[in-house]
């Protein structure tokens, strides 16, 4: 029987786990939560607390650290954002967000494809009043380019999440200079994802991340998400550019974890990222 002292040195150790890791410049915006899933485990498998840390690191730079340029000027970022969106200039409004974009390794990738990437995938939905953007990273940027985007009279409800609090202050006040309403909040969709029903979901490069944490996470979530479509994407190649075949082994990963589900599936394939259109009813 585990005793009253053990509980209670082991809720110590994860406590100042969190602390250390929170300490760190890198991981001190980084949502409590996940560090407390991630290190609970390190903890089981490490007596020294130390390498526990090392460890929880080494996982949340797999899973979301590795993606970031270093420290994001929020504030400069949303001044620019204001002043593009004050001019009416919807050129400028959009640079500035692809020169935002470009410091997330992800969205950075998706830079090329904005112009062609989301006519093919929303032109032939109905209307779509809510969303949901998944572990979103920068890609609320990315608005300006959706169909159903009209600046300061957006129809839809973009709802957003991810593991930052900074992004999620940062995100919340991009919806409110492009003038879309929504919410966005920090959210461990591996523990629970948002309680929320929506037309469609983007799950954008997500379902790879979240099987470094647990291999059952991906299906687990795609069942949990309430929404009538959902666009689930793979990237075609490593952040160093290696490993051709990726988008393939992704590709046959996906089919064998979706195929008892019932879902409709399309396929569309764009250089660099290859998405999923999943009807669920
Ligand atoms: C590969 S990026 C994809 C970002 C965005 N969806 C896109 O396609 O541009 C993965 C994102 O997942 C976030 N993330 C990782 N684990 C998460 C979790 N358990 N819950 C919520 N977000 C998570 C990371 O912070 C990162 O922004």
């Amino acid at each position: 029987m585990v005793s009253e002292w053990q509980n209670s040195t082991s809720s110590e150790r994860l406590r100042q786990l969190v602390e250390t890791v929170r300490m760190s410049r890198k991981y001190r915006s980084l949502y409590a939560g996940t560090i407390a899933y991630l290190g609970a485990r390190e903890l089981v498998l490490h007596s020294n607390l130390e390498e526990a840390v090392k460890a929880t690191k080494r996982r949340l730079h797999q899973i979301a650290g590795m993606y970031l340029t270093g420290a994001a000027p929020y504030a400069r970022w949303l001044a620019e954002l204001r002043q593009a969106r004050a001019s009416g200039d919807e050129e400028q409004l959009r640079a500035v967000c692809r020169r935002v974009m470009s410091w997330h390794a992800s969205t950075r990738e998706r830079l090329d494809l904005l112009t062609t990437f989301y006519q093919p995938l929303l032109a032939d939905l109905p209307p779509i009043r809510r969303v949901l953007d998944l572990a979103c990273g920068f890609h609320p940027l990315a608005l300006p380019w959706m169909p159903f985007f009209r600046a300061g009279e957006t129809a839809c409800y973009y709802y957003a999440c991810d593991i930052y609090e900074d992004l999620a202050s940062f995100l919340q006040a991009v919806l409110e200079v492009l003038g879309v309403p929504g919410e966005v909040t920090v959210c461990d969709i591996v523990q629970a994802p948002p309680d929320l029903t929506v037309d469609l979901a983007f799950v954008l490069k997500v379902l790879p991340c979240l099987e470094h944490i647990e291999p059952e996470a991906g299906l687990r979530l795609l069942r949990a998400i309430r929404a009538r479509y959902l666009l689930v994407s793979f990237p075609g190649q490593s952040l160093g550019g290696g490993k051709r075949g990726m988008a393939a082994h992704h590709e046959a990963r996906f089919r064998t974890l979706v195929a008892d589900c019932g879902w409709r599936l399309e396929r569309f394939s764009f250089p660099g990222e290859l998405v999923f259109r999943i009807q669920k009813e």
